[in-house]
């Protein structure tokens, strides 16, 4: 591929997958992907136009073509990563989540205080989300403003599409060592890296975009919870939180408010179209309906939901419900930060709770009635739903989206994808999604611009 590698303003020319719905996926071979200066989509021409053929022929240069044997894909969209837990990836997964969150956890994320310490674990982070093809990340920081201010600067430095947030954690059950001083603090903090992030010079395009944080209603005051809040209704900014992840984290807030984790967050204002809520595992359909109601979404997190909740979210349920669902790697709750690896565990996942009715059982013997989903769910709630989740004009390739994907080469040395002879274009995308690795991401684009490429791959 010519060039720098930046696609503003020029053509891209190859084979792409997208799934712009749930139950469906498009191939579209040897398109050219008009791109505007902006990093916008502004054409697709499909082979066999008109206007296809006088591009083809066009050699002014602006025309760049991806090798044979790659496919572009949409970036992934991860709708739930805690940064700062990235250098703690798979540790101590076999402890009870209120133990993980006390024993290892709260002393990881209090070292943030620390910005030598964040600047080089926070950097790895996010060139690994990068070159693993995370193009959008809805991350949760740590309580500290200058570290959450770091993470902020070098998403916009190296061009990762992100909403970060200040986690409040005001309550005194959170340790001495790793909390907000008061509610005062809590809000004060959030608001400080939202101003941070929206009169930040270089984020004029509005790339960065800043997230109200209450870790979950486990670790705040109600205080802290209605001024974050009422923040969130005046900046209008996104609101992130974990929903019903644990029987444990559930049965407090029944405990404590004496209504589900749903219904009391959405008291204080904190469920709205822009909200995100991790897990909801165990949410009643009433507490579903009022997600839909309020347009909020899920970050549906496979890999930790078993680790720490010995769950299955009911995803089937919530997609025919219309709930907005997304799909989170949970770092490090899940021990891969790769959106691959939470594609095929979305996949395993549902296929565990569905029942045994086809196989001769009794209904409600074991599982959920049509609880499966395929690959192309997956792939799609990875891409476009989580884009729909987030509010994000992003996710596939129409046109008027943003121009944030991924270059697959199938041929890579360390890792190429074994495909048919005469695949069908689901068999291909299939075996990209299943057998795919960091090997085989060679280029990854964020609003036009390349962020990544692989070291092997032609510049
Ligand atoms: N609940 C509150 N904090 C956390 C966290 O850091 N990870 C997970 N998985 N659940 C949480
Ligand atoms: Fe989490």
């Amino acid at each position: 591929m010519g060039g720098s590698g930046d696609v503003r303003g020029r053509v891209l020319r190859g084979t792409f997958f997208h799934a712009p719905s749930p139950d469906g996926f498009e191939c579209c071979a040897d398109a050219m992907l008009v791109i505007d200066a902006a990093g916008a989509i502004a054409d697709v021409l499909r082979a066999g136009s008109g206007e296809h053929a006088a591009l083809a022929a066009d050699e002014s240069g602006q025309v760049m073509r991806l090798p044979e044997g790659s496919v572009m894909l949409p970036g992934f969209v991860d709708c739930h990563v805690h940064a700062p837990q990235f250098p703690q990836l798979g540790l101590a997964l076999d402890v009870p989540l209120e133990t993980w969150l006390m024993r290892y956890t709260f002393p990881l994320e209090a070292r943030y205080a620390d910005l030598d310490f964040a600047a080089r674990a926070y950097g790895q982070l996010v060139d690994d989300l990068l070159a693993g093809g995370t193009t959008t990340a809805l991350y949760f920081a740590t309580v500290h403003v200058p570290a959450t201010r770091l993470l902020a600067d070098l998403c916009i430095k190296k061009g990762q599409r992100a909403l970060i947030g200040k986690v409040a954690m005001d309550l005194d059950t959170c340790p001495d060592f790793y909390r907000d001083a008061d509610a005062d603090e809590a809000v004060a903090g959030t608001r400080a890296i939202i101003d941070h992030i929206r009169a930040h010079a270089g984020n004029s395009e509005g790339r960065v975009l800043p997230v109200v944080t209450p870790r979950f209603i486990p670790a705040c005051t109600d205080e802290a919870l209605e001024g974050l809040g009422q923040l969130a209704a005046e900046t209008g900014a996104h609101v992130q939180t974990h929903c019903s992840e644990s029987d444990w984290a559930h049965g407090y807030v029944r405990e404590r408010h004496g209504m589900s984790d749903a219904e009391s967050l959405d008291r204080f204002g904190l469920v709205g179209r822009r909200s995100i809520v991790a897990h909801a595992n165990f949410l009643s359909g009433s507490d579903m309906d009022l997600l839909v109601q309020r347009g909020a979404g899920v970050a549906h997190c496979a890999h930790s939901n078993a680790y720490f909740a010995n769950a299955v979210f009911p995803l089937r349920r919530a997609l025919e419900k219309g709930l907005h669902v997304g799909l989170g790697t949970d770092i490090s709750g899940g021990p891969s930060a790769s959106m691959l690896d939470a594609q095929r565990m979305t996949v395993a996942a549902s296929r565990m709770l569905e029942d045994g009715v086809d196989a001769g059982l009794p209904a409600g013997e074991r599982g959920c009635r049509d609880s499966r989903v395929d690959m192309v769910t997956a792939f799609h709630l990875a891409t476009a739903g989580g884009a729909e989740a987030l509010d994000l004009p992003v996710g596939s390739f129409e046109i008027g989206r943003k121009f944030d994907a991924i270059a697959i080469d199938t041929e890579a040395a360390e890792g190429t994808i074994r495909l048919f002879d005469g695949s069908a274009p689901s068999d291909v995308l299939a075996g990209v999604l299943y057998q795919a690795s960091r090997a085989n991401i060679a280029h990854v684009w964020v609003d036009g611009r390349l962020v990544r490429s692989h070291r092997d791959a032609a510049p």
